[in-house]
């Protein structure tokens, strides 16, 4: 009998470029052990959600903006719940959880992060900033890094990483731009299969 594969939820805040990498993962039949049945965006408006639209991924969007935390995270709480979502992937996603939520959701939550943590991360570190400052401090290799959501931002068990070499004359915008494309779409879609397999063995 084929096996009910883990149900997804994606949750994003712009460009969706990583929502995109695990989409194509899937459509690729790579997604072995799980579907991705929904995203929500924090912001209206955002390339991400065209993204979903384009893969007929059900969508929708929970505004920050104007909500109290908890006004937010019931929001995306109801979403989920009503969606029967097993895995929350934090893709791009601007904004932070509380241990209300965390806690609801514990090594189900997995984050991608532009840095090799514990480098350049925590609150306040994100999207270019990450890489202004690896640069600013020189480090001569940086990379991405995927794993569990708790109360501490990008405090969570580590499940992958994966280095990027600086190179001479890099900017900002040009190492996000490698990271992007060397790490975080490469090992974001395989620590999230890798999540739903564990989960789908231990049902
Ligand atoms: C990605 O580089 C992601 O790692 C980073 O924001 C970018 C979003 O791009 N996330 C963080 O900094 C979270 N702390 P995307 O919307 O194109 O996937």
């Amino acid at each position: 009998m084929k096996f009910q594969p883990i149900r997804v939820a994606v949750l994003v805040s712009g460009g969706g470029t990583n929502l995109q990498a695990i989409l194509d993962y899937e459509k690729d039949g790579k997604l072995t052990d799980g579907e991705i049945k929904l995203v929500i965006s924090s912001k209206a408006g955002v390339k991400a959600l065209e993204r979903a639209e384009n893969y007929e991924v059900k969508n929708a969007v929970v505004e920050r903006k104007g909500k109290t935390q908890e006004e937010f995270e019931q929001g995306i709480i109801e979403l989920l719940e009503e969606n029967q979502i097993e895995v929350i992937v934090l893709a791009g996603f601007m904004c932070i959880l509380s241990k209300n939520f965390t806690d609801r959701y514990v090594e189900r939550i997995i984050n991608v992060h532009p840095s090799l943590i514990p480098s350049f991360c925590g609150e306040g570190f994100y999207g270019l900033k990450v890489h202004e400052k690896a640069l600013e401090y020189g480090v001569k290799v940086t990379g991405a890094t995927v794993h569990f959501v708790n109360e501490i931002p990008d405090g969570g068990k580590i499940i992958m990483q994966k280095a990027v070499k600086i190179k001479k004359g890099d900017t900002p915008l040009s190492l996000q731009k490698r990271v992007m494309e060397e790490a975080e779409w490469q090992i974001l879609p395989q620590a999230l299969n890798q999540v739903c397999q564990t989960i789908r063995k231990e049902k």
